[in-house]
């Protein structure tokens, strides 16, 4: 059990490098001091200019490291180039934080740089993406894949700030909206009904402006809100059944196997329909439910390949969660939307079972114009 208190600041701050903005600054806003700055390179390119500026007007001197955009630059050899450069720019190691600004992949990436460099230096995190924003930024895990698994290397490790910038997602495309707004889709069926009537209501037009709108503002605060409920009386994970877990069973084989052709959301997705159509078999979900669940996904303009889904990769993937869950399945289950069980006996049969059932849903859903 972890004793420790931790505490750290999940912050609204619209327009980061507007020169009045002084978030980024905390806790030393001291002119000629010092800050090492890890970016992502899709979001150096978009706003390199921006962050620039913005340091030199406050007389902050910043080093730039550029990291390059992928799942795939999530390994050892680029957490070791990070930390050589943090090495050779001596940064105050208590007030003068890691900024990590990016995705998913950098904020783990440079956040565990952070955790392990002079065993923990404090760090800041600035989500670009939709999935940084709801999720990956706004915890206290970090990681690198390593030996063919995800995340294997890593920290539990808190950040000083997350600082949630949502004019970022204007530049983000589509396919990453869509990417992020799979993790709301996760809460608002696990946990809260009110969320997944928003998502009715103003989910695909949020989606199509990309969050700039009010009730996209208001979605995403909500969003945020319910995942900040289950993280923090578990931050550390002494709790192994957890409903953040629902739709992360089948999808960790599902985007280890198909990294190049499936983002984390969409494999997350694919489980979500899935752990839905097993919910549907036990009579979890009633079929109105689940029906209403198939909408509001297909409505928002996904595009699934069902063609990745294999019985086998679900099964071993399901196996392999059992591990790392210690042994139980721990599977989330929706029962209605809004509600949770966690089922620890699955079977086979249920999976091969909710994958033909998925594949059906997907050939009704082509067949029909939304
Ligand atoms: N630590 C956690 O608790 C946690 C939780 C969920 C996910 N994750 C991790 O997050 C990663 C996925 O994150 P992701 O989906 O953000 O992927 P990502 O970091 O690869 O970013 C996706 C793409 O968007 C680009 N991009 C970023 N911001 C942009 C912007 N504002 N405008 C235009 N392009 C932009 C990036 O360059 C990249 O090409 C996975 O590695 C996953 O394991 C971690």
């Amino acid at each position: 059990m972890h004793r420790r208190t931790i505490e750290y600041e999940v912050i609204n701050a619209y327009n980061l490098f507007d020169p009045c903005q002084t978030a980024l600054l905390f806790p030393n806003q001291a002119r000629h001091s010092r800050r090492f700055i890890v970016v992502d390179g899709n979001v150096d390119a978009l706003y390199g200019q921006s962050i620039r500026a913005y340091f030199h007007h406050h007389g902050i001197t910043a080093k730039i490291f550029t990291f390059p955009s992928g799942e795939e630059n999530k390994t050892l050899e680029h957490y070791l180039s990070i930390a050589r450069a943090l090495d050779s720019f001596p940064i105050h190691r208590r007030d003068e934080p890691v900024i990590a600004i990016g995705g998913g992949v950098l904020t783990d990436v440079a956040a565990f740089v952070a955790s392990t460099y002079r065993r923990s230096v404090p760090h800041i995190k600035v989500p670009t993406t939709l999935m940084g924003y709801i999720d990956a930024a706004i915890g206290i895990k970090n990681g690198i894949n390593f030996n063919g698994n995800k995340n294997r290397l890593g920290a539990f490790e808190p950040p000083q700030r997350v600082l949630l910038d949502r004019s970022f997602l204007k530049s983000l495309p589509r396919r990453h909206i869509l990417n992020g707004v799979a993790e709301i889709i996760k809460l608002a069926i696990i946990k809260d009904p009110g969320l997944f009537d928003m998502l009715e209501m103003h989910g695909a037009p949020s989606v199509l402006n990309s969050f700039q709108d009010e009730p996209g503002g208001a979605l995403l605060d909500r969003a945020i809100g319910g995942m900040l409920e289950e993280l923090e009386p578990n931050l550390y994970e002494d709790e192994l059944a957890r409903k953040v877990d629902f739709g992360h069973t089948f999808s960790y084989g599902l985007e280890t196997h198909h990294e190049a052709h499936l983002l984390h959301g969409e494999a997350v997705l694919l489980d979500i329909l899935l752990s839905c159509l097993i919910a549907r078999e036990r009579g979890l979900l009633s079929p109105e439910e689940n029906a209403r669940i198939f909408t509001l996904t297909f409505g928002l303009g996904y595009e699934l390949d069902t063609c990745l889904l294999d019985p086998h990769l679900l099964l071993e993937s399901l196996e392999e969660r059992t591990y790392h869950r210690n042994g139980l399945q721990r599977v989330p289950l929706p029962h209605g939307i809004g509600g949770c069980v966690f089922a620890n006996d699955i079977q086979p049969s249920e999976v091969e079972n909710a994958h033909q059932n998925l594949i059906h849903e997907m050939v009704k859903k082509n067949e029909r114009v939304y």
